[in-house]
C-alpha cells in the first residue's frame, strides 16, 4: 500500500501489538475501557469519529461496526472478540472490507477464573472469608475445621462440556491439580464422552461450550438429575447454556454439591434471586476474560493480521478471506 494507514483504536491496545500497529500505522488510541461514564458508539457516531480522524482502519472491541461505519473507504476493521458479533461481516464483506478478529484472547484468562471459582465453592473461601470478617470463627457453637471440610479436587473427576480454546486452557490446568479430565464436545476428535456418560462420571462439570441452538439449555432438569450427588457445576461460558431455574431446584434440594457462576442471563443477577442467598454458591459478574493478557493478546492477534493484509497475505484471523480473492 502507497499510503501509510491511519487507524483509530476504541479498544485497549497493550505490549507487543500497539508497538507493531504504531509502526504500522498512524495510530489514534482512545480506548472505551478508559471512560467514565460507559463509552461505547453505536454506528453513526463511530462512523462520524472515523470520518473526523481521517481514519482507514478502526480497532474496535465492542463499538458496532455496521451501516454507515462500512459506507466509508475502510481498508480493515479489527474486531478484538473471539466471535466479531459487533461486526455486520456481510456487508463488510459485500464492501470487500477485510474483517479480523481475535479468537482465543482470552482462554488463559477464563481457564484461571474457572480454576479460581472452583476452588472457592470446594473449599468454602467466600464463606470463611465472611466468617472472618463478622468475628462468627466459632459460628454456631462450631469450630472452622468441622463446618469446612472438603473432598480434595486430586484424584477427583473434572467433566469438560465444550473443548474449544477456553476448555483446552482449563484442561491442562485442572489435570495439573491432579484431576481427571473428561471431556464431551461433538466437534472435537479428542473429547472422549457422551453427555450423559461425563454427567454420570464427574465430580466437577465445567462449562465451556459457545451458545447455538443445539447448547442452549442443555444443562437443564434432567441434566442436573444426572449429575453425581454432590457434583459442582462452574459455568464460567454463559448462562444461557443452563435452565436457571432448573439449577436452583438442584442446589436447594441438596442433590448438586455447589455452584460457581460467572454469567447471568441480561448479565445481571436481581439481588433477592434464590441463588444470592446460597452459601454453597460462588457469584462472580463476567469478569472471565478480564485480564491485561487478554489485552495484550487481542493487541497482537490484530496488529500481526494487518501486517500481513497490509503484505498482501491472508491472516489466519481473518473472517471473510473471501474479499481478498
Ligand atoms: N466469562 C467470560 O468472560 C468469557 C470470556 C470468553 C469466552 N466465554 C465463553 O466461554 C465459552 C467458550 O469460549 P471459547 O473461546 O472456548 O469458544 P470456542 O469457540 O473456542 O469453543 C467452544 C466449543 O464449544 C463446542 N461445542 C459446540 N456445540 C457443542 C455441544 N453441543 N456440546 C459441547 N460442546 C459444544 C465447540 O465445538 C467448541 O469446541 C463460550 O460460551 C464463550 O462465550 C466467556
Amino acid at each position: 500500500m502507497a499510503d501509510r494507514p491511519k487507524a483509530l483504536v476504541t479498544a485497549p491496545f497493550r505490549g507487543e501489538g500497539l508497538d507493531k500497529l504504531e509502526q504500522l500505522a498512524d495510530v489514534v488510541y482512545d480506548p472505551w475501557i478508559e471512560q467514565q461514564p460507559l463509552r461505547i458508539y453505536n454506528s453513526a457516531q463511530l462512523a462520524e469519529r472515523i470520518e473526523r480522524e481521517g481514519a482507514n482502519v478502526v480497532v474496535v472491541e465492542s463499538d458496532s461496526v455496521k451501516g454507515p461505519v462500512l459506507d466509508l473507504p475502510l481498508v480493515a476493521v479489527g474486531s478484538c472478540r473471539g466471535d466479531p458479533n459487533n461486526v455486520d461481516v456481510a456487508a463488510a464483506t459485500a464492501r470487500g472490507i477485510p474483517v479480523l478478529r481475535a479468537p482465543g484472547r482470552n482462554a488463559d484468562a477464563v481457564a484461571e477464573l474457572t480454576v479460581a471459582l472452583l476452588f472457592a465453592v470446594n473449599r468454602g473461601v467466600v464463606r470463611a472469608d465472611r466468617d472472618v470478617r463478622e468475628g462468627e470463627i466459632y459460628r454456631d457453637g462450631t469450630i472452622p475445621y468441622q463446618r469446612f471440610r472438603a473432598w480434595q479436587l486430586a484424584g477427583r473427576t473434572a467433566g469438560l462440556v465444550g473443548l474449544g480454546a477456553v476448555g483446552r486452557a482449563t484442561r491442562w490446568r485442572l489435570e495439573g491439580l491432579g484431576m481427571r479430565v473428561i471431556a464431551h464436545d461433538p466437534y472435537a476428535d479428542d473429547a472422549t464422552h457422551s453427555l450423559d456418560d461425563l454427567l454420570a462420571e464427574a465430580d466437577v462439570v465445567s462449562m465451556h461450550a459457545m451458545v447455538t441452538p443445539e447448547t442452549q439449555g442443555m444443562i437443564s432438569a434432567a441434566q442436573f438429575a444426572r449429575m453425581k450427588d454432590d457434583a459442582v457445576y462452574v459455568n464460567t461460558a454463559r448462562a444461557m447454556l443452563h435452565d436457571t431455574d432448573a439449577l436452583v431446584r438442584a442446589l436447594e434440594s441438596g442433590t448438586l454439591g455447589g455452584a460457581g457462576l460467572d454469567h447471568f442471563e441480561g448479565e445481571h443477577l436481581p439481588t433477592d434471586h434464590p441463588l444470592q442467598s446460597m452459601s454453597n454458591v460462588v457469584l462472580t459478574p463476567h469478569i472471565g476474560g478480564a485480564t491485561y493478557d487478554t489485552e495484550a493478546n487481542h493487541s497482537k492477534l490484530i496488529a500481526d493480521g494487518l501486517e500481513q493484509l497490509l503484505g498482501g497475505g491472508k491472516p489466519d484471523n481473518l473472517v471473510n478471506p473471501e474479499v481478498l480473492s
